[in-house]
């Protein structure tokens, strides 16, 4: 089996950016479990929210590591930000291999995620409000998930990646 990278982290945290760097600096593949769902579904991730309901796409997103599972080369995975959310995907995630949190405060999503139109769950009404409480309730979810666990805020991507593949070969050792 390779080694395989899964980044886990609020909205906004950086996953989709520092899985690019990773995936340069390493030359493995990179998935998005977003865009895979999308691809499958044939419609956004809105829309999905919108036709199916939440929990059809929560079990969208349970397939999808499942399929990432059964690939045995090297690869980095960028989950979505509700991936780990229920038991099963945790479990899933550890399994399939090193988890890695990438922790932002409230602040930093509210910055990078200002105008977004895409995330089902922060539109309307007080968005700083639901970002500070969605991270109060999922912030020790992720941390039960990770196997490591990096600060991400005010930071270049690139130098993210470094400390994470320097934090993955240690923990493989
Ligand atoms: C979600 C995060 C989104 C996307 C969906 C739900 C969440 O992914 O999967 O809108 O519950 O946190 P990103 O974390 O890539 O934005």
């Amino acid at each position: 089996m390779g080694t395989h990278i899964i980044l886990i982290g609020f909205m906004g945290a950086g996953k989709t950016t520092v899985g690019r760097c990773l995936s340069r600096q390493t030359s493995w593949p990179l998935f998005d479990t977003d865009q895979m769902i999308e691809k499958r579904a044939g419609m956004s991730i809105r829309r999905i929210f919108e036709t199916r309901g939440e929990e059809v796409f929560r079990g969208l997103e349970t397939e999808t590591i499942h399929s990432l599972m059964d690939r045995g080369e090297d690869w980095v995975l960028s989950a979505g930000g509700g991936m780990p959310l229920r038991e099963e995907n945790r479990k899933l995630l550890r399994e399939a291999g090193q988890v890695v949190y990438l922790k932002v405060n409230p602040g930093t999503v509210l910055h990078r995620l200002q105008g977004d139109t895409t995330r089902p769950l922060l539109a309307g009404g007080d968005v700083k409000k639901k970002v500070e409480d969605l991270l109060n309730c999922r912030g020790p979810i992720y941390e039960s998930a990770a196997h490591i666990i990096i600060k991400a805020d005010d930071r270049q991507p690139e130098d993210i990646a470094e400390e994470i593949m320097v934090a993955v070969r240690a923990h493989l050792l």
